[in-house]
Protein backbone atom coordinates (compact mmCIF):
# COMPACT_ATOMS: atom_id res chain seq x y z
CA UNK A 1 0.00 0.00 0.00
CA UNK A 2 1.45 3.38 -1.12
CA UNK A 3 -0.14 6.08 0.68
CA UNK A 4 0.06 9.55 -1.12
CA UNK A 5 0.01 12.32 0.30
CA UNK A 6 -1.27 16.01 -0.79
CA UNK A 7 1.03 18.32 0.90
CA UNK A 8 -1.12 21.27 1.19
CA UNK A 9 -4.18 22.57 2.72
CA UNK A 10 -4.71 25.14 0.30
CA UNK A 11 -8.86 24.09 -1.44
CA UNK A 12 -8.16 23.49 -5.09
CA UNK A 13 -4.80 22.75 -5.08
CA UNK A 14 -2.55 21.97 -8.31
CA UNK A 15 -1.05 19.56 -5.32
CA UNK A 16 -4.07 17.97 -5.12
CA UNK A 17 -4.64 17.63 -8.19
CA UNK A 18 -0.81 15.71 -9.04
CA UNK A 19 -1.91 13.83 -6.25
CA UNK A 20 -4.83 12.24 -7.75
CA UNK A 21 -3.40 11.75 -11.00
CA UNK A 22 -0.70 9.74 -8.88
CA UNK A 23 -3.68 7.99 -7.60
CA UNK A 24 -5.25 7.13 -10.52
CA UNK A 25 -2.38 5.98 -12.34
CA UNK A 26 -1.34 3.70 -9.39
CA UNK A 27 -5.18 2.09 -10.01
CA UNK A 28 -4.41 1.55 -13.48
CA UNK A 29 -1.03 -0.04 -12.48
CA UNK A 30 -3.12 -2.11 -9.85
CA UNK A 31 -0.76 -0.78 -7.28
CA UNK A 32 -2.55 -0.38 -4.17
CA UNK A 33 -2.73 3.05 -3.18
CA UNK A 34 -4.54 5.88 -0.65
CA UNK A 35 -4.57 9.56 -0.79
CA UNK A 36 -4.03 11.38 2.51
CA UNK A 37 -5.57 14.84 1.29
CA UNK A 38 -4.12 17.38 3.81
CA UNK A 39 -7.11 19.83 3.16
CA UNK A 40 -9.28 17.34 4.80
CA UNK A 41 -7.53 17.53 8.60
CA UNK A 42 -9.48 18.30 11.13
CA UNK A 43 -9.83 21.97 12.23
CA UNK A 44 -10.33 20.84 15.61
CA UNK A 45 -5.96 20.41 15.50
CA UNK A 46 -4.96 23.62 15.27
CA UNK A 47 -4.11 24.68 18.72
CA UNK A 48 -1.71 23.96 21.04
CA UNK A 49 -2.81 21.35 23.61
CA UNK A 50 -2.69 18.64 20.59
CA UNK A 51 0.68 17.55 20.63
CA UNK A 52 0.65 13.88 21.47
CA UNK A 53 -2.65 14.26 22.23
CA UNK A 54 -4.67 14.02 19.15
CA UNK A 55 -8.39 13.86 18.72
CA UNK A 56 -9.81 10.58 17.38
CA UNK A 57 -10.49 12.56 14.24
CA UNK A 58 -6.90 12.33 12.99
CA UNK A 59 -6.56 8.85 13.68
CA UNK A 60 -7.33 8.11 9.90
CA UNK A 61 -4.78 10.45 8.58
CA UNK A 62 -2.36 8.40 11.47
CA UNK A 63 -3.26 5.38 10.41
CA UNK A 64 -2.54 5.71 6.86
CA UNK A 65 0.81 6.47 7.76
CA UNK A 66 0.90 3.60 9.75
CA UNK A 67 -0.70 0.54 7.71
CA UNK A 68 1.44 1.60 4.07
CA UNK A 69 4.60 0.59 2.77
CA UNK A 70 5.71 4.15 1.48
CA UNK A 71 4.57 7.60 0.99
CA UNK A 72 4.99 9.43 -1.80
CA UNK A 73 4.72 13.32 -0.70
CA UNK A 74 3.39 15.44 -3.19
CA UNK A 75 4.46 19.11 -1.94
CA UNK A 76 3.90 22.40 -3.74
CA UNK A 77 6.71 25.39 -2.79
CA UNK A 78 5.69 28.10 -0.37
CA UNK A 79 7.81 30.72 0.53
CA UNK A 80 10.90 28.84 -0.58
CA UNK A 81 10.19 25.96 1.56
CA UNK A 82 6.93 22.94 1.92
CA UNK A 83 4.05 24.28 3.64
CA UNK A 84 3.61 24.80 7.26
CA UNK A 85 0.52 22.39 7.41
CA UNK A 86 2.81 20.04 6.17
CA UNK A 87 5.23 20.07 8.90
CA UNK A 88 2.38 20.35 11.44
CA UNK A 89 1.19 17.20 10.35
CA UNK A 90 4.22 15.16 10.37
CA UNK A 91 5.09 16.78 13.91
CA UNK A 92 1.13 15.33 15.07
CA UNK A 93 2.36 11.84 13.80
CA UNK A 94 3.61 8.97 16.16
CA UNK A 95 7.07 9.35 16.92
CA UNK A 96 9.61 7.26 15.70
CA UNK A 97 7.35 4.54 14.02
CA UNK A 98 5.26 6.68 11.97
CA UNK A 99 8.08 7.09 9.67
CA UNK A 100 11.02 5.31 11.04
CA UNK A 101 13.05 3.28 7.67
CA UNK A 102 9.23 4.24 5.51
CA UNK A 103 10.07 4.20 1.85
CA UNK A 104 9.53 7.88 1.14
CA UNK A 105 9.15 9.93 -2.04
CA UNK A 106 8.71 13.41 -3.21
CA UNK A 107 7.47 15.05 -5.89
CA UNK A 108 7.39 18.79 -6.13
CA UNK A 109 5.00 21.23 -7.90
CA UNK A 110 5.31 24.74 -8.16
CA UNK A 111 4.51 28.26 -9.71
CA UNK A 112 8.15 29.24 -10.07
CA UNK A 113 11.05 28.08 -12.65
CA UNK A 114 12.64 25.43 -9.97
CA UNK A 115 9.72 23.36 -9.47
CA UNK A 116 9.49 23.15 -5.71
CA UNK A 117 13.57 21.79 -5.36
CA UNK A 118 14.58 23.36 -2.36
CA UNK A 119 11.21 22.54 -0.71
CA UNK A 120 11.60 18.56 -1.37
CA UNK A 121 15.53 19.30 -0.33
CA UNK A 122 14.03 20.82 3.27
CA UNK A 123 11.45 18.42 3.17
CA UNK A 124 14.22 15.49 2.63
CA UNK A 125 15.69 16.32 5.71
CA UNK A 126 13.05 16.38 8.13
CA UNK A 127 11.84 12.57 6.62
CA UNK A 128 15.67 11.64 7.00
CA UNK A 129 15.64 13.38 10.62
CA UNK A 130 13.09 10.41 11.68
CA UNK A 131 15.38 7.96 9.41
CA UNK A 132 12.69 7.12 6.83
CA UNK A 133 14.36 5.68 3.27
CA UNK A 134 14.29 8.05 0.76
CA UNK A 135 14.06 7.11 -2.89
CA UNK A 136 16.61 8.79 -4.99
CA UNK A 137 14.36 9.92 -7.84
CA UNK A 138 12.35 12.90 -7.56
CA UNK A 139 9.51 14.31 -10.33
CA UNK A 140 9.28 18.12 -10.20
CA UNK A 141 6.41 20.17 -11.98
CA UNK A 142 8.24 23.79 -12.62
CA UNK A 143 5.58 26.36 -13.77
CA UNK A 144 2.91 23.60 -13.10
CA UNK A 145 0.06 25.71 -14.23
CA UNK A 146 1.93 25.48 -17.94
CA UNK A 147 2.12 21.93 -17.35
CA UNK A 148 -1.65 20.92 -16.38
CA UNK A 149 -4.99 20.90 -18.92
CA UNK A 150 -7.44 23.66 -17.38
CA UNK A 151 -9.34 21.19 -15.54
CA UNK A 152 -6.31 20.20 -13.73
CA UNK A 153 -7.16 16.40 -14.85
CA UNK A 154 -4.46 15.73 -17.07
CA UNK A 155 -0.71 16.37 -17.32
CA UNK A 156 0.10 17.83 -20.63
CA UNK A 157 3.56 17.79 -20.73
CA UNK A 158 4.40 13.84 -22.34
CA UNK A 159 7.82 14.40 -20.82
CA UNK A 160 7.01 15.23 -17.64
CA UNK A 161 3.84 12.26 -17.42
CA UNK A 162 6.40 8.98 -18.50
CA UNK A 163 8.73 10.55 -16.00
CA UNK A 164 6.14 10.98 -13.01
CA UNK A 165 4.91 7.25 -14.28
CA UNK A 166 8.11 5.72 -14.43
CA UNK A 167 9.02 6.94 -11.53
CA UNK A 168 5.61 5.96 -9.60
CA UNK A 169 6.68 2.09 -11.04
CA UNK A 170 9.89 2.29 -9.83
CA UNK A 171 8.74 3.39 -6.11
CA UNK A 172 6.10 0.89 -5.58
CA UNK A 173 8.82 -1.78 -6.35
CA UNK A 174 11.02 0.25 -3.89
CA UNK A 175 8.97 0.01 -1.65
CA UNK A 176 8.13 -3.37 -1.72
CA UNK A 177 11.51 -4.58 -1.53
CA UNK A 178 12.07 -2.99 1.83
CA UNK A 179 9.40 -4.80 2.79
CA UNK A 180 10.52 -8.24 1.76
CA UNK A 181 13.79 -7.11 4.15
CA UNK A 182 12.00 -6.14 7.20
CA UNK A 183 9.30 -9.01 7.01
C1 LIG B 1 1.65 30.87 0.64
C2 LIG B 1 2.21 30.60 -0.72
C3 LIG B 1 3.57 30.77 -0.97
C4 LIG B 1 4.10 30.50 -2.23
N1 LIG B 1 5.46 30.62 -2.43
C5 LIG B 1 5.99 30.18 -3.61
C6 LIG B 1 7.40 30.11 -3.79
O1 LIG B 1 8.19 30.39 -2.91
N2 LIG B 1 7.88 29.66 -4.99
C7 LIG B 1 7.04 29.31 -6.02
O2 LIG B 1 7.52 28.90 -7.08
N3 LIG B 1 5.70 29.38 -5.87
C8 LIG B 1 5.16 29.80 -4.69
N4 LIG B 1 3.80 29.80 -4.51
C9 LIG B 1 2.92 29.44 -5.63
C10 LIG B 1 2.68 27.93 -5.69
O3 LIG B 1 3.85 27.29 -6.15
C11 LIG B 1 1.51 27.69 -6.61
O4 LIG B 1 0.33 28.01 -5.89
C12 LIG B 1 1.42 26.31 -7.23
O5 LIG B 1 0.17 26.21 -7.84
C13 LIG B 1 1.58 25.15 -6.28
O6 LIG B 1 0.82 25.34 -5.12
P1 LIG B 1 -0.66 24.74 -4.88
O7 LIG B 1 -0.50 23.26 -4.76
O8 LIG B 1 -1.11 25.41 -3.63
O9 LIG B 1 -1.50 25.10 -6.09
C14 LIG B 1 3.25 30.09 -3.28
C15 LIG B 1 1.87 29.92 -3.02
C16 LIG B 1 1.35 30.15 -1.77
C17 LIG B 1 -0.13 29.90 -1.50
Amino acid sequence: MITVIAGTNRNNSYTKAVADICCNYMNSQNIENQLLDLSTLPTNIFHGNIYWNTPKEFEPFQEKILNCDGILTVLPEYNGSFPGALKFFIDLLKFPESLHEKPSAFVGVAAGYFGALRAIEQLEMVFQYREAHIFGKRVMFPKVQDKMTEDKLNITDNKLKSKLEKMLIEFNHFSHYHKSLTN
